[in-house]
């Protein structure tokens, strides 16, 4: 933590914008990890794109054999092509095919005059929540008919509370179609990403679970916030302090509205003691609602760290920050850092 604070402070020092900063060692640890379970399991992890703070970092993914999922060309454009191995379009586009022919690409409605290899993005709503994404058992009736050769079914079920259990029921309802629909040319059961409130135990004992079942589907997950999960800070400086009645009220260089989408930020400070003050922490922009959060801390660090120019930092702050950071309201984009690149 010591070596973070102090990497922290060196970046924010020099700079009078907001800083999201990642580092590097922590996302390691994480693929680290994801490689041996693929190595003692069998099982194939993609990285989501949309979730990657920067695309310095493809290299990292490709050393522990980690290929990404995209959602468009757009979004697979900066990496290598080679690399792309599963398409999830929300929207049909016919150039993906003919642009990346050996990826995997999911079907996410019914279309007709279709032809060739697809996989089938399956909507989730039997884990109980509905989604506007994904087929139904009609439309796969419907898709049956077309002359096209169906290579994987795909779930992702965007939920911040997914279990084990549910990801166990998406496999399971993808055997159960395998046998519906007798699908002998699927090669690839795709569960999604969303699994960061999984625990690393938990991650090991589902893999292990999907390694005793069957053996002809090779199990993928493609997961984004999991794997930055806690890498990211946030760097800000504070621009102005006022005090209303009892609250302290800051305004920092760092927007929530602007730099911290997707993120709960916790600040990083040495207030454990019991005398506590509250204060409230504003974004920039003439927003009302950019605020980063209400926090508790010492009298002493009320005093002396929270007055105009002191710097504040902060943990919890999601990768995908990054790629939804902007500058509305003529406020600079955060800088983005990865720390430990070289
Ligand atoms: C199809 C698909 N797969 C994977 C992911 C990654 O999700 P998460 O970051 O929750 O793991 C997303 C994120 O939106 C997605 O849309």
């Amino acid at each position: 933590m010591k070596e973070i604070n102090s990497n922290l402070m060196k970046i924010a020092f020099f700079s009078k914008k907001a800083q999201l900063v990642f580092f590097q060692k922590i996302i390691e640890d994480k693929l680290i990890f994801l490689n041996s379970l693929s190595h003692r399991y069998g099982i194939k992890f993609l990285l989501s794109l949309k979730s990657l703070p920067d695309v310095s970092l493809q290299e990292l993914f490709l050393k522990y054999e980690i290929d990404f999922e995209s959602s468009n060309l757009k979004e697979a454009l900066p990496y290598n092509a080679s690399h792309i191995f599963w398409f999830n379009p929300p929207f049909f586009d016919p150039e993906i095919k003919k642009k990346y022919p050996r990826a995997v690409v999911s079907l996410n409605q019914k279309k007709e005059n279709l032809n060739g290899e697809y996989a089938l993005r399956i909507n989730t709503s039997f884990l109980g929540k509905n989604s506007r994404f994904g087929l139904y058992v009609e439309d796969i009736n419907f898709l049956m008919d077309q002359k096209i050769k169906i290579n994987g079914l795909h779930f992702h079920h965007g939920s911040e509370q997914n279990t084990n259990l549910d990801y166990k029921k998406m496999y399971l309802k993808a055997l159960d179609l395998v046998k519906m629909f007798d699908l002998k040319e699927v090669k690839y059961i795709n569960l999604g990403g969303g699994l960061h409130e999984l625990t690393d135990t938990e991650i090991k004992e589902l893999c292990s679970y999907l390694s005793k079942q069957e053996k002809k589907h090779q199990v993928i997950f493609e997961p984004g916030q999991y794997i930055f999960k806690n890498s990211g800070y946030l760097t800000t400086k504070i621009l102005e302090r006022r005090e209303f009645g009892e609250d302290i009220l800051l305004v920092t260089n760092a927007s929530k509205l602007n730099h911290l989408n997707w993120s709960t930020p916790k600040l990083l400070h040495s207030g454990e003691e019991a005398s506590t003050r509250k204060v409230k922490i504003y974004g920039p922009t003439c927003y009302e609602e950019d605020y980063l959060g209400c926090y508790e801390v010492s009298e002493e660090f009320a005093a002396h760290s929270m007055n105009e120019g002191d710097i504040l930092l902060f943990s919890n702050i999601s990768s995908y920050s990054a790629n939804l950071n902007r500058s509305f309201n003529g406020i600079d984009k955060a800088e983005v850092h990865i720390v430990g690149s070289h």
